[in-house]
């Protein structure tokens, strides 16, 4: 990352949507406790799949800045739950956009009353309000990837999602994703 004050730049992210900043690799390991079926998730384990990789921009996380990331989830799905991020909400509430790149999929919103679903395809933009925790779902059957944008002093909270949940769990229907109160 570069150090703050950051001077005006050009952020490239290859064909394969690596930047030049760091990409976190998320496993099922790294996913306890968030798909409902608990055996077929440790069956999962066996193969410890990467379920999704987040790509940085080299923008730092501080105020003022604007940092953004492409996430990729690959498709699959846990006890036929579609494969997902943890989710988080920002502890400063701030705004975000995602911009969906390739493949299908969803933004799942929820602000621990009601849970709300923007579906995404590639050109979609979904705006997640202040106050609003937010997971990705792959409804596909290839990898599913966006762009998101957030203010760089939001934070990010992952145990409010695993306290309070997303309202919806969602599943493979025979016509689409099936979004199932929880
Ligand atoms: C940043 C943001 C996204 C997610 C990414 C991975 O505020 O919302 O870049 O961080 O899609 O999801 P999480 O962070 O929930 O593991
Ligand atoms: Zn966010």
């Amino acid at each position: 990352f570069v150090t703050p004050p950051v001077p005006p730049m050009r952020i490239t992210f290859d064909a394969r949507m690596e930047p030049s900043g760091p990409v976190l690799t998320r496993r099922m390991s790294d996913l306890r406790g968030l798909f409902a079926d608990t055996a077929a998730w440790e069956a999962s384990l066996a193969e410890d799949p990467v379920v999704y990789e987040v790509a940085s921009s080299p923008v730092p996380e501080a105020e003022g800045e604007l940092p953004q990331s492409i996430t990729t989830i690959h498709p699959g799905k846990v006890g036929g739950e579609f494969h997902m991020t943890k989710g988080h909400i920002h502890p400063r509430p701030r705004g975000e956009i995602y911009l969906g790149l390739s493949g299908v999929g969803g933004l799942l919103l929820f602000d621990g009353d009601k849970p709300e679903w923007i579906p995404m395809e590639p050109g979609s933009i979904g705006y997640i309000p202040p106050g609003w925790a937010h997971r990705s779902v792959n409804t596909g059957d290839e990898p599913y990837r966006f762009l998101a944008v957030y203010p760089g002093d939001a934070g990010h909270d992952y145990e409010w999602v695993l306290r309070n949940g997303m309202g919806y769990r969602v599943l493979g229907g025979a016509d689409g994703p099936d979004l199932r109160p929880f």
